[in-house]
């Protein structure tokens, strides 16, 4: 059986206090970490299937197709620390050339990745895994378990794009500062490119991307004993060129009244909540985000398309 350490979670009073500001803001806004209870994270699963959503699959070609390269820069034998592993799918595919010493998948959603290592270790019986349940916005500190050796941190899928560059940068610091001795990071992020492509894959024909959304507020009602109706709602995704993110928004589709465990809000026919930003880069800003947080000798990978790009970069 796989390893798995919970560690204690941020209180629950502190989860609702960060709710209740966000619901209670001019702009009301849900941070994206609260999509990520079991049904959410196989909601995300099932974007990741979509014909319109190509991260996932560009990002896992190139990962194929530059197999060799990235496992020369990252070395073998590391502790690979997989920031939000969800079903730890794509660590899985480098297994092979990175040999981790160690696999120490961290995620929010925890018994979605309990049940992931769970099914992992029985693939890999050879490989140490060590599954830890946190909230790594808050945290980067790992439980004394993990064992000491270089680290390699993996975060995929440009999940980057959730902070903005100014937080990515505070963000990435910390990282770097969590990379032990000769530590290093492998990071995944989305591209700019023509917008109909990244409103596509932010509300899909089948409407999978709009049930994630929604979803959110099925976990608000659980965390914060809030009575969202999510037929009073509906999805809105659209590209803000100006900051080069795509922005989801939770639209009221009448005149409502939400009301939570010490606390409600009127919300207005048409008034939003914000739900997600999904920052696009340029391949020159990013790297130069990697520079700012402290990274060196920064290599980055493609897919011919130049959609979405794979970078190494060390820590010292
Ligand atoms: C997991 C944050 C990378 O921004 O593309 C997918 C989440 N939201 N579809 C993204 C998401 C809507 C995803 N990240």
């Amino acid at each position: 059986m796989a390893r798995f350490i919970q560690i204690a979670v941020q209180d629950q009073a502190a989860i609702r206090d960060e709710l209740a500001a966000g619901l209670s803001a001019q702009s009301a806004v849900i941070a994206p970490k609260h999509f990520y209870d079991l049904l959410g994270s196989k909601l995300f699963d099932a974007i990741c299937e979509l014909p319109e959503y190509y991260p996932t699959r560009t990002e896992a070609g190139i990962f194929k197709g530059w197999r060799d390269e990235i496992a020369e820069a990252a070395g073998s034998g590391r502790v690979l620390v997989d920031l939000g592993a969800g079903n730890c799918e794509k660590a899985a595919s480098l297994f092979g050339v990175l040999q981790p010493s160690c696999y120490v998948p961290v995620d929010i959603s925890t018994s979605f990745l309990k049940q992931a290592v769970g099914r992992l270790q029985l693939q890999f019986p050879s490989t140490a895994m060590l599954g830890v349940g946190i909230d790594f916005s808050s945290t980067l500190e790992l439980p004394a378990e993990v064992p000491p050796g270089p680290r390699l941190f993996f975060y995929p899928g440009s999940s980057i794009g959730n902070f903005t560059p100014q937080e990515a940068v505070a963000f990435l610091s910390r990282v770097r500062r969590a990379c032990s001795g000769n530590g290093s990071l492998l990071i995944g992020v989305d591209l700019l490119k023509e917008s109909t492509v990244l409103r596509a894959a932010y509300d899909d024909a089948l409407g999978v991307t709009a049930c994630f959304n929604l979803n959110v507020l099925n976990n608000v009602n659980r965390l914060l004993d809030a009575d969202f109706h999510v037929n009073d709602w509906q999805h809105r995704a659209l590209f803000n060129e100006g900051q080069g993110r795509i922005e989801m928004h939770l639209e009221a589709k009448d005149n409502l009244i939400v009301r939570w465990n010490g606390g409600l809000r009127r919300f207005d026919r048409g008034e939003r909540i914000h739900t997600e930003n999904s920052y696009k880069y340029s391949r020159e800003a990013f790297v130069a985000l990697l520079h700012e947080a402290g990274f060196s000798s920064v290599q980055c990978w493609t897919d011919p398309r130049e959609w979405f790009m794979v970078c190494h970069a060390r820590a010292g």
